[in-house]
């Protein structure tokens, strides 16, 4: 081999070992986030999309959309295992006014699989309820 050849060779194989590391550092299970309004566009009370699947270490951000205030409230008798700390710690009472607040809430790594549903305070009653399924 030509002294040439064998810098090109070692040139190759260290990009081949910075875009191995590239790709070993990239997590497959890495969490996803996702958006739901809060209030249709076309002014309807209601979380678009109403019904998401996520997986634990997910974030949904629910944004103020339309008509607000709105809230996210997790309630124990409607996410698995009744646990009222994980209801609490997922639920954001606080009213939200302003277009494009947004509520973040992270799915808990320890979070049971299953459905989960929340509503909005104010708007409960109009039918502002959505569903989040932890899959397992
Ligand atoms: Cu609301």
């Amino acid at each position: 081999m030509t002294s040439i050849a064998k810098r090109v060779c070692l040139a190759f194989a260290a990009v081949l070992l910075v875009m191995g590391s590239f790709f070993f550092s990239a997590d497959p299970a890495a969490a996803a986030s996702y958006t739901v309004k809060m209030g249709a566009d076309n002014g309807m009370l209601v979380f678009e999309p109403a019904k998401l699947t996520v997986k634990p270490d997910d974030t949904v951000n629910f944004v103020v959309n339309k008509v607000p205030p709105h809230n996210v409230v997790f309630d124990e008798a409607t996410i698995p295992g009744g646990d009222k700390a994980l209801a609490k710690s997922m639920s954001h009472k606080k009213l939200e006014m302003a277009p494009g607040d947004t509520i973040e809430v992270t799915i808990p790594k320890d979070a049971p699989a299953g459905d989960y549903t929340y509503y909005c305070e104010p708007h409960r009653g109009a039918g502002m309820v959505g569903k989040l399924t932890v899959a397992g």
